[in-house]
């Protein structure tokens, strides 16, 4: 197979897959290490190279998951919490092996705008989910829950000009998924 061929199937064969759906089977941190080498080598205008990660596993995964829950319910008023979104993310990392907690951090002195250092993090990202691909990892890049409130930012300790790109949640599954588009490629190209 060729280098594009290869590249498309794992692109393609990249599905969003919910930690429900992972088995608890354990990702070496070896690997972990090999497809976070791969986010390194996204593009970055001025190479601020502004992606940081947090990489956590085992009891420590565990209890982010009681702190993301109680952080959802402290925060979120008593008329629109429940108790099944608050289970739900408690439970979030039952299945999964590593959560890759994905953020950009601003390099002060650049003089690039936000919105590109953030693109450069969300590149780096997607990186990762192709890496995690071929070798043959479930990924979920999930922004629910608290991802983006203020509270979350505390308590990473996150400095007031970070921005969190996502919640990367990484383990193996059985189960295959299909990808499914809406809209037609052909109505997102003009071809001038
Ligand atoms: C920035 C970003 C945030 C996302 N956050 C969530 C999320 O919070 N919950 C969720 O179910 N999916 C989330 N997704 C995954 C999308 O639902 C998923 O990419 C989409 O359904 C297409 O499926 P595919 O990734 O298998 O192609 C997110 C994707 C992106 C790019």
């Amino acid at each position: 197979m060729n280098a594009f061929d290869t590249l498309k199937q794992v692109i393609e064969g990249r599905r969003t897959t919910k930690p429900a759906q992972m088995n608890g089977q354990k990702i070496s941190d070896e690997d972990i290490k090999e497809i976070l080498a791969l986010a390194d080598w996204a593009p970055t205008h001025a190479r601020t190279e502004p992606w940081r990660f947090f990489v956590l596993s085992g009891d420590n995964l565990q209890k982010f998951c009681e702190h993301h829950a109680d952080l959802y319910w402290a925060n979120t008023s008593p008329e629109t919490r429940t108790e099944t979104k608050r289970d739900a993310l408690l439970n979030m990392g039952n299945k999964a092996s590593h959560l890759v907690i994905s953020l950009m951090r601003r390099t002060p002195e650049a003089k690039i705008i936000t919105e590109e250092e953030y693109a450069a993090v969300a590149a780096a990202t997607q990186n990762i989910l192709l890496g995690a691909t071929a070798k043959g990892i479930a990924s979920f890049w999930s922004t629910g829950g608290m991802t983006h409130h203020p509270a979350m930012k505390l308590y990473l300790e996150l400095k007031d000009e970070d921005l969190l790109m996502g919640l990367l949640y990484l383990g193996y599954s059985d189960e295959q998924k299909e990808g499914m588009r809406k809209i037609p490629l052909d109505d997102k190209i003009i071809w001038v």
